[in-house]
């Protein structure tokens, strides 16, 4: 049975997927100023290999976790609507149904949590 890494396009998909995401997140003034010391090349292949493992593809992922990561950003819902906004239209414009768009979607809310109000 074909994995959601392979409905998104496998590791090729991913990559355009997280391109555009990266695009959409810096051209939105509600969001930008989180990454001004980010350096984004890194963030992409780190993003890259986070989605491949949380979507049932290779598990390559070196970073940090979620909680780790996010602390001290205080990130509030408002950012993570936004953010997961931009990742559904950057998975909706590669043409992906919205049955994987949506699986794909829930698996990253899942983690709000971890991430929010850190
Ligand atoms: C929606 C779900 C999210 C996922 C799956 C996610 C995933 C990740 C991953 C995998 C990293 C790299 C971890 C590492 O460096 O070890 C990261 C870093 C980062 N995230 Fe998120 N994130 C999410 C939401 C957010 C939100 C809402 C914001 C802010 C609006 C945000 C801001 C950042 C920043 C600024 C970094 C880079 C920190 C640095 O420069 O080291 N993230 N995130």
């Amino acid at each position: 049975m074909s994995t959601l890494f392979d409905q998104l396009g496998g590791q090729q998909g991913i990559e355009q997927i997280v391109d555009d995401f990266y695009k959409r997140i810096m051209a939105d003034n509600t969001l930008n100023h989180f990454f001004a010391n980010t350096d984004l090349d890194k963030q992409r292949q780190k993003q890259v290999a986070f989605f491949a493992k949380i979507f049932d593809g290779p598990d390559q992922y070196k970073g940090r976790s979620m909680e780790t990561t996010h602390t001290g950003m205080n990130l509030q819902q408002q950012h993570f609507d936004n953010i997961a906004k931009h990742l559904s239209d950057a998975v909706a414009v590669r043409g992906v149904s919205p049955e994987d768009a949506n699986a794909a979607l829930a698996r990253v809310s899942s983690l709000k949590g971890a991430i929010l109000n850190k």
